[in-house]
């Protein structure tokens, strides 16, 4: 699991924090940290949520600048919905593997092979390809995006094929097309391992990040009767802490990347959290280190632009997708 990174200046972690605060202060910036960074990161921020959470924040905060510790496609969002606001993200090449499988191109190609189709793009994706497309969701509110959508009416659904089929399954549309993406960190908690991790703990509950390549496996396991349905929740990062909250289980199984483990046993002390795959950790959003969050308050790096024509055609695409009801921090 991600270690905590120290400054390199031999300064405490205290002074670093206290240092932090004090640049951000100076630079009218607040601090969003998506659930996945590392423990100091999560700690030293404003806020700390999942994807749909901080969309929304990044909407709303009134600081000039926006210092966004996630991965690129995240602070695009951000500079997308508050285009007059300055996007920093402490480390430019804190990209995305799942973004990485579709471009706009993809998008067009796709499109005009379905001309009547409405896209659904998940988040996880560049600012090109979201402003090819009609509507935007989340893990939080996919399903709710697609109820929203005439039941008629076909649907191009990208980039991620297990959310896709998570999608179609609570919906039980069946006029749903799926890009088969994955995301290499989530694609890597496959149903085997859920599967002897749930049997060698009976009685722990499950949450599974729809991203999963075990998604399907754990409502398996339901069907199955090996573990009964309400100990098995398919939820966005932002649900799983509210059903972290609200749990009274000894044990719950994670699913997800490990960097959630912080901000769920943090929320509930008395239960304990282990992940199902504790090598399923994103190098991406740990790139997001101690120094570099000092260093991108300091220097104002790196800042992240859209080309305006290409952020007014996403916006309409992402301001869809936030005007659709979901819970502050997301989850079903
Ligand atoms: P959430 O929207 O659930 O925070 O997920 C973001 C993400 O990148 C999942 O890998
Ligand atoms: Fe992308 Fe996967 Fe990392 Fe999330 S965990 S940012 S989907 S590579």
């Amino acid at each position: 699991m991600a270690t905590v990174t120290a400054p390199a200046d031999s300064m405490t972690m205290d002074a670093w924090a206290a240092e932090v605060r004090r640049l951000a202060k100076a630079r009218d910036a607040v601090i969003l940290a998506h659930n996945y960074q590392r423990p100091e990161i999560q700690d030293v921020a404003d806020h700390t949520g999942d994807s749909l959470a901080l969309s929304r924040l990044a909407a709303t905060v009134d600081a000039g600048t926006i210092v966004f510790c996630g991965v690129h496609f995240m602070a695009e969002t951000a500079k997308i919905l508050a285009p007059e606001k300055t996007v920093l993200l402490p480390e430019p090449r804190a990209g995305c593997s799942l973004a990485d499988t579709i471009t706009a191109e993809d998008v067009r190609a796709w499109r005009a092979e379905h001309p009547d189709a409405v896209v659904v793009a998940y988040v996880n994706t560049s600012a090109a390809v979201k402003a090819e497309t009609d509507v935007c969701c989340t893990s939080s509110n996919a399903a709710d995006v697609v109820r929203s959508i005439p039941e008629d009416r076909e649907i191009l659904f990208l980039p991620d094929q297990f959310l896709g089929a998570h999608v179609k399954r609570v919906t039980g549309r069946d006029n749903i097309r799926v890009w088969m993406g994955e995301c290499h960190v989530h694609a890597g908690i496959d149903g085997g391992t859920l599967r002897e991790r749930a049997a060698a703990d009976p009685d722990a509950e499950l949450y599974v990040h729809p991203e999963c390549g075990c998604a399907t496996s754990a409502l398996y396991l339901v069907g199955a009767g090996t573990v009964p349905a309400e100990r098995v929740k398919v939820l966005s990062t932002g649900g799983m802490l509210s059903a972290a909250e609200r749990t009274t289980a000894g044990k719950v199984l994670v699913a997800t990347e490990t960097g959630m483990l912080h901000q769920l046993r943090a929320a509930n002390p008395t239960t304990v959290f282990e992940p199902v795959n504790p090598r399923a950790e994103c190098h991406y959003m740990k790139m997001i280190t101690a120094d570099r969050l000092l260093t991108a308050l300091r220097d104002g790096t790196t800042e992240i632009t859209v080309d305006p024509a290409t952020a007014a055609r996403a916006r309409r695409s992402v301001e869809r997708m936030v005007a659709i009801g979901a819970p502050s921090r997301g989850g079903e």
